[in-house]
């Protein structure tokens, strides 16, 4: 094995069975409540809180370590009323033209159209990145490995940490969603993944009325 730098495991915590049980029942009860709203009121989010959410998204396990994501946060109106007339032109073709109508289908049940006022209403867009390959100062190109999953796993942070934190998102993927490299100025090496819509719920706001499937209906268990 080669030499490499280690350090004691920092911040191990071991709790008894009975402990673990409460925590993590207490987290399920937690995350259950998270829904995704579509509605959302104006009232502001201090920076900060976001940025502990991305701080939080970013201890995510990644391949190699190579962190292979990149956050955009728009908070202003000008760029917020950009995305919005770009998402609302690509959904507009996406559901007049491009959708299949297998997929209309399955989001019947959500409701949800070409209307997009949630993304000038919200305070905070967060466009987040996967990053094909890293570059570095010299312009010489990294491999990242494995983004997609690694993207994936900082985005269910994030979105935990601001349900955790008492705020709602939306996890918005208008197709095809290359406009937000134009807009937000972002390199051909991030491909976008997904826009976050973040803040407080409209007072008014509703969710579809969805279920989920049962443990034994996503789980199998091997003892032998
Ligand atoms: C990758 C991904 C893409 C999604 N894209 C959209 C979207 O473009 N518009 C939308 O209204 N909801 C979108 N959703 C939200 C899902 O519809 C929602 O998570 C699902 O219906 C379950 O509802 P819940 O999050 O309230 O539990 C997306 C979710 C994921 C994970």
């Amino acid at each position: 094995m080669g030499e490499y730098p280690t350090i004691p495991l920092p911040g191990y915590q071991e709790y008894p069975i009975e402990e673990m049980r409460r925590r993590l029942n207490e987290f399920y009860a937690e995350v259950s409540r998270r829904r995704t709203v579509r509605q959302f009121s104006d009232r502001p989010v201090p920076r900060d809180i976001i940025e502990t959410a991305l701080e939080a998204a970013n201890t995510a396990p990644s391949g190699a370590n190579l962190q292979p994501w990149h956050f955009v946060i728009v908070g202003g109106p000008e760029t917020k009323k950009k995305i919005r007339e770009a998402a609302e032109a690509e959904e507009r073709e996406f559901y007049e033209h491009r959708a299949s109508a297998e997929w209309l289908e399955a989001l019947r049940p959500l409701g949800t159209d070409s209307n997009k006022p949630f993304l000038e209403t919200a305070p905070w867009l967060i466009a987040v990145f996967l990053q094909k390959f890293g570059e570095l100062a010299d312009g010489r190109k990294v491999k990242h490995y494995y983004p997609t999953e690694s993207t994936g796993l900082a985005t269910g942070i994030l979105i935990t940490a601001l349900h955790h934190a008492g705020l709602v998102t939306l996890t918005h993927t208008p197709s095809p969603m290359k406009f937000l490299n134009e807009i937000l100025g972002r390199p051909a090496s991030e491909r976008p993944f997904l826009l976050l819509v973040v803040g407080y719920p409209a007072e008014d706001a509703r969710v579809p009325d969805i279920s989920r499937k049962q443990l034994p209906d996503f789980t199998s268990f091997i003892d032998r």
